[in-house]
């Protein structure tokens, strides 16, 4: 298909075209879009909603214990050093399914099955493909932490939830000092992008490749067009689907206390919203479940398929393989942090697959392979994990971990 770059990540000659037209905001009118008008800010922001706002972490978001990894990272040093940076990987809905035993220089992964999605990640494609985004995080932070690091995927030689052995070796350096840095200030943006063109080339050459997957550009007009339709349709298919709704729902931390607590999920901080918007979400009672539906909804139509420069789609041989799921989140991640060493805004956006995938589950007709495999231009079971990006118009806000104590046996 012409629209379509389809390129393996380090020979890539994407033709990057420009950006799409932007919806420029102000603050009133964006707090008009988020339904919060300035007047309910003005009253919220005294009284009885001050008290809500320090209780909901209006003053205090990325500090505090659920956020200190991000802030310690770089003075970790030896066999921490690398395990954090798994704990710090992207990760589907930030669930953190991992757990990692450690044994001198031996680091285990193991997938957690408990904190798996199966109504929005049916299949489990981006529950292992997040747990290669954590191997592939360790195996950067070896480099920096003077180590080379031996993977084995599946060392049981059979796909369970043994996901990998990681051997550290003493004594390499290497190559990857730039995405290394990325690690502490790697987050996913989902505000808005600029309309500026991204170089897909200078991105694809920082990620360098992964044997086993690649990546497929979607830069074109035209084709970002029918893409942003089809994920705005997926975002509706989703939310119109209440087991799916409510699983989803499940992992959203709106209030400071839960982000305390369980220090897991999406917050209210990771949503790209203006400064001022915010705030006042902050202050504001908790959003139901169907306000939140009808956000994601706006935000996806309206800014996230709105602003893209450009779509990513990893590709793997069989995305119900499980050495391929895993092969391409290891790929996601070093995309991920070279479009961070860019200083590109990236967001993952799976609502196409997640459709697909429960589709299938529940024996439902398969609304959604067919144009997603004619946007790729190849079969839809090759198409693993896609993403967005583009010059962020905002910095994206910090998103909690729970502490190695509570993920690494020794
Ligand atoms: C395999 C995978 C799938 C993901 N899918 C989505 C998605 O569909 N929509 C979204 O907004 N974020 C998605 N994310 C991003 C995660 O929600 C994010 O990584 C997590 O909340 C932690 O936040 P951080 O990336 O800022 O550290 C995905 C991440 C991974 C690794």
């Amino acid at each position: 298909m012409a629209t379509i770059e389809d390129n393996p990540p380090i020979d890539a000659t994407p033709t990057t075209t420009a950006g799409p037209e932007r919806t420029v905001m102000t603050r009133r009118s964006t707090l008009r879009w988020a339904g919060i008008g300035l007047g309910t800010v003005a009253a919220a922001g005294a009284g009885v909603g001050g008290t809500r706002a320090a209780t909901n972490g209006a003053f205090t978001a990325g500090s505090g214990a659920p956020y200190d990894l991000w802030h310690d990272w770089a003075t970790i040093s030896g066999v921490d050093r690398v395990v954090a940076a798994g704990v710090l990987a992207c990760n589907p809905h930030n669930t953190q399914a991992w757990r990692f035993a450690v044994t001198g220089d031996v680091i285990e992964v193991h997938s957690d099955p408990t904190r798996r999605m199966p109504r929005n990640d049916a299949s489990g494609r981006e529950h292992f493909a997040g747990l290669g985004c954590a191997v592939e995080n360790m195996v950067i932070a070896a480099g920096s932490a003077g180590f080379t690091a031996e993977v084995v995927l599946f060392p049981d030689g059979t796909a369970s939830d043994f996901v990998a052995r990681i051997a550290l070796r003493a004594g390499g350096s290497g190559p990857d000092r730039a995405l290394a840095d990325a690690i502490p200030r790697r987050h996913t943006n989902r505000g808005p992008y600029t309309g500026e063109p991204v170089d897909l080339r200078g991105l694809a050459s920082q990620a360098s490749r992964i044997d086993g997957a690649g990546v497929l550009w979607i830069t074109d007009q035209a084709a970002r067009d029918r893409l942003g339709a089809l994920y705005v349709e997926a975002t509706e298919a989703i939310t119109a689907d209440p087991d799916q709704s409510a699983e989803a729902f499940g992992w959203f931390r709106n209030d400071r206390g839960d982000i305390d607590v369980h220090r897991d999920g999406l917050t209210l901080d990771g949503q790209g919203l203006g400064g001022l918007t915010l705030f006042a979400a902050k202050l504001l009672p908790a959003q139901s479940r169907t306000d939140g539906d009808a956000f994601w909804v706006k935000a996806t139509r309206e800014v996230h398929t709105a602003t893209a420069a450009a779509y990513g789609v990893i590709t793997v041989g069989d995305v119900a393989d499980r050495t391929a799921q895993v092969t391409g989140g290891r790929l996601l991640a070093r995309m991920h942090l070279a479009a961070t060493s860019l200083g590109l805004g990236f967001h993952h956006m799976n609502q196409i697959t997640e459709r697909i995938d429960r589709d299938h589950a529940l024996g439902s007709p398969d609304v959604f392979s067919r144009r997603w495999a004619a946007l790729l231009g190849r079969p839809a079971t090759t198409g693993l994990v896609s993403f967005r990006i583009g010059h962020p118009e905002r910095t994206p806000g910090l998103s909690p971990r729970r502490s190695l104590t509570d993920v690494v046996t020794r």
